[in-house]
């Protein structure tokens, strides 16, 4: 198993230590390499991703990385901030299938802003297509009227290979979990996705065990909020996919918690929390490695098909709460309060 660790910066380099402290206790065939990413990368090298670290990641089988960013940055130029080495990273790897679970653990019910009867044993997945639409399409800018009106224009747009390759991904996880996929769209207005509509469609035929169902994203967005449990696994476009993401990430109340999977056409991917480097907690030590373990959890299933492994490591998690360990973002009364580090033996422990 060749794996690409990238720390990055603030809270970074602490929740890899942890998930790396996990994977090891597995006692698997590990080839892990380090390279800095992010902040790290622009202070060793003067690039947010550099030249070695791209290398390395594209001559591994997947990459675990940690997070990038700080306010140290913020005065840089553009491309040399550090959220440009993660944009490019992407790119470069072509990540086209971001895999985004909202999840709820029993033991954090507490922990939602709903109730816990609209969210207890929630467990959705959101696939979000991440190398297309208007985030990417042609033309994009803004320029100049000649009436002297400025004008912005970004662009829609989706190839049919680019929908099936996603709805693929989709049906295929699918399979695995409730047979249930719900393709979002604004197929009454948006013709990009009235295609994506009729391509989803298609990819269905192949799966008849999945049952295949549309929503508008309006009522996607709210459905979410209103009866979430209805959901198994989503399928979306870039933009909307980043909206419908973070909006069922906070169902579970605690970005601490929240792995990703971004995944390329050959299962090869990029592991991370869902969350930024938190600044205002690096190097303290009390940053939550859960999502970051989660995530190692998430690379064994979809890189490495070690699905055995990944619940391992899930339940471990889940132990781990059961026994009452919590970081400060999850921590209620009566609970053990831990250190980072310590959550990582804890869990360590668990396994
Ligand atoms: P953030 O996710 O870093 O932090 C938001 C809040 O959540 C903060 O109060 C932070 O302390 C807390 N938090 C985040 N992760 C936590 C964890 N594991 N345990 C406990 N608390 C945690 O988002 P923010 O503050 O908007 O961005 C900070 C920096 O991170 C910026 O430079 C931003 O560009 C970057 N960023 C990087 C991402 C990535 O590497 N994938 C994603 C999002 C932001
Ligand atoms: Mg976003």
């Amino acid at each position: 198993m060749k794996i690409a660790v990238l720390p990055g910066d603030g809270i970074g380099p602490e929740i890899v230590a942890q998930a790396l402290k996990v994977l090891k206790a597995l006692n698997l065939k590990l080839d892990l390499k380090e390279a800095p990413i992010g902040g790290a990368g622009y202070d060793a090298e003067g690039d947010p991703l550099p030249d070695s670290t791209l290398k390395l990641a594209q001559e591994s089988d997947a990459v675990l990385l940690g997070a990038v960013g700080g306010w140290q940055y913020d005065t840089l130029p553009r491309d040399k901030r550090p959220e440009r080495g993660l944009l490019r990273i992407r790119k470069e790897l072509n990540l086209f299938a971001n895999l985004r679970p909202a999840l709820l653990y029993d033991e954090l019910a507490d922990a939602s802003t709903l109730k816990p009867e609209v969210v207890s044993g929630l467990d959705i997945m959101i696939v979000r297509e991440l190398t297309g639409d208007i985030y990417f399409g042609q033309p994009r800018g803004i320029s100049t009227l000649p009436n002297g009106e400025r004008e912005g224009i970004n662009t829609m747009r989706y190839t049919e290979s680019e929908i099936r390759r996603i709805g693929h991904v989709a049906f295929n996880i699918a399979m695995k979990r409730n047979k249930k996929v719900c393709s979002v769209d604004k197929a009454n207005v948006l013709e990009t996705t009235e295609l994506w509509r009729q391509v989803m469609i298609e990819v269905a035929k192949e799966y008849p065990e999945v049952e295949l169902s549309h929503m508008y994203v309006d009522n996607a967005a709210m459905q979410l909020v209103r009866a979430p449990k209805q959901f198994d696994v989503m399928v979306t476009g870039n933009i909307f996919g980043d909206i419908l993401s973070d909006e069922a990430s906070m169902l579970t109340g605690s970005i601490g918690m929240l792995p990703s999977a971004s995944l390329d056409a050959n299962n090869k991917g990029m592991y991370e929390p869902s969350h930024g480097s938190a600044p205002d907690i690096a190097g303290k030590d009390i940053a939550n490695p859960l999502a970051t373990i989660l995530s190692v959890a998430m690379m064994l299933r979809y890189t490495f098909n070690d699905e055995a492994n990944a619940v391992r490591i899930e339940n471990a998690v889940k132990k781990t709460l059961s026994q009452g360990y919590r970081t400060g973002d999850i921590y209620t009364e009566g609970c053990k309060r831990v250190k980072c580090s310590e959550m990582g033996d804890a869990v360590t422990a668990a396994l």
